[in-house]
């Protein structure tokens, strides 16, 4: 099939310097989900060409792929001469699909069904019938509830603005009748457009059938056109995904309070505590418990593990059993093995530690190696950067640092070893010995504090 997405318009009403179609639901553009949608629905065959107008060239930086054809109109003339925009790219043989790019929620079982009612030889449209359908263009139906026309609320009549059915813009057709009839679209209308919507007329003349179908929801239909409305559908958006989550038998403390923006993949008996954000692919295995106020993205949690509140995760893998946070933040290329600990105000990047160890209070832990049962005092930093460069700092298995250490990289702490509490290590610390680099501590009897002098 043939799937033209129209995005040209300028939407004046977000108040933005961004191209409407790319702002974000779910973290991702309204225009990705459309583009998503079509490709499920050409699975890789089929051409997508996405109509561009206002702020062409952003759309077509964000959006550019190699199934996607992006084609210009520099004009916003209506839909139908935006339709007419992407002819010389629509197959004949197979039926043209119209999206918008604003309308991002469409289920795909949606747009099946209304592909099948159109079969090879209809004109099939996406209608809905709305309690307050203000704004749409309304589905004209005869007395045999044929649809005979589709009239825009700026072009009806009275008793037409009372009805309820609404198109909702999405509609398939004949490619050869698209092609046919879109140059005759006249724009003697009350928006001197070149409505889309007219092809209804050139159906009937030409005998061509015309049917409906309808979405299971109306959110499905849902444009934007302000922030307000973006707003909305990210809440219904986000409250399904919730309820998918809860479906399969996730806690949610709150599904009004959890937004997920990329996948989310949870084992059996999962539970996340409130205002938790998923961004990415997050994997989290069974029996994970997420706390109150985390930001996880692109990491892989594995089961029984736990996440005090306020803890950041970004591009991290975590084994079973850990206990991470409150107020922790794993940075990128941390792998933390199972039964770690990483406690309150510690920083662990590109690092890996071994099992059973813990790194409790107050940490900086930067391209580091850590073995298995190693204690890091509070207050520890491997300092990994000179200014220049990265080093690294290999910590053996069974080390105890004392607190408030620096270790100076490039070093290593052998098998076993003890540091003394504020030690600055800049040579490697030998297995098994107690280093401590440290002023010898001296007491001055009969010291006196100075005094404030007179004036
Ligand atoms: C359109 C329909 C209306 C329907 C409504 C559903 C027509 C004439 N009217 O009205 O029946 O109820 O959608 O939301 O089709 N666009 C372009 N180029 C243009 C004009 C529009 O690319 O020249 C794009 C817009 O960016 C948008 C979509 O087409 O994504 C719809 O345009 P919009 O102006 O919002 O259509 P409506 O007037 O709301
Ligand atoms: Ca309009």
């Amino acid at each position: 099939m043939n799937i033209v997405i129209l995005a040209a318009g300028k939407g004046k009403r977000m108040m933005s310097a961004m191209p409407k179609v790319l702002h974000p639901v779910a973290g991702k553009p309204m225009l990705e989900h459309v583009i998503d949608n079509a490709r499920q629905l050409q699975l890789g065959r089929g051409q997508i060409v996405v109509v561009i107008g206002h702020g062409a060239e952003q759309v077509e930086q964000r959006c550019a792929a190699s199934d996607i054809q992006f084609v210009m109109q520099a004009e916003q003339l209506g839909t139908g001469h935006a339709v007419m925009q992407a002819i010389p790219y629509l197959n004949d043989a197979v039926p043209t699909l119209v999206l918008y790019g604003d309308v991002p929620l469409t289920r795909v079982t949606t747009l099946q069904a209304l592909i099948a009612a159109a079969g090879m030889d209809a004109l099939a449209i996406l209608t809905v019938v709305m309690d307050d359908p203000t704004g749409y263009g309304r589905i004209v139906r005869d007395t045999n509830r044929r649809i005979v026309r589709i009239v825009e609320q700026k072009d009806a009549s009275a008793s037409e603005l009372a009805m309820t059915e609404v198109n909702t813009g999405i509609m398939v057709m004949p490619t050869p009748f698209l092609k046919d009839c879109l140059p005759q679209l006249k724009n003697n209308n009350a928006q001197g457009e070149y409505y889309l919507t007219d092809v209804v007329g050139a159906a009937l003349q030409q005998q061509l059938r015309i049917t409906a179908a309808h979405p299971a929801a109306i959110y499905e239909t849902l444009g934007v056109n302000s922030k307000v409305q973006l707003a909305e559908l990210e809440r219904i958006h986000q409250r399904n995904l919730a309820t998918q989550l809860l479906e399969a038998g996730v806690t949610l403390i709150d599904p009004a309070r959890i937004d997920i923006r990329g996948s989310l993949q949870c084992g059996r008996d999962v539970t996340i505590d409130v205002n938790n954000v998923f961004e990415g692919k997050v994997e989290l295995g069974d029996s994970v418990q997420i706390g109150p106020n985390c930001v996880i993205r692109n990491a892989r949690i594995a089961a029984g593990t736990r996440l005090a509140a306020f803890t950041h995760i970004d591009d991290a893998v975590v084994g079973e059993q850990a206990m991470i946070g409150p107020f922790a933040r794993l940075r990128p290329g941390t792998e933390l093995a199972n039964e770690v600990h990483i406690g309150n105000f510690v920083e662990v990047k590109n690092s890996q530690v071994a099992a059973q160890s813990k790194v409790n209070h107050l940490a900086y832990i930067g391209d580091a190696t850590i073995g298995e049962r190693v204690n890091i005092g509070a207050g520890t930093i491997t300092c990994n950067y000179d200014g220049a460069n990265k080093h690294r700092t290999i910590i053996e298995d069974d080390c105890f640092i004392g607190s408030d250490s620096q270790l100076v990289a490039p070093v290593r702490v052998g098998k076993g070893a003890t540091l003394g509490a504020g030690t600055t290590l800049t040579k490697d610390a030998p297995d098994n010995a107690l280093t401590v680099s440290r002023a010898r501590q001296v007491s001055l009897a009969g010291w006196q504090r100075p005094v404030k002098s007179k004036k």
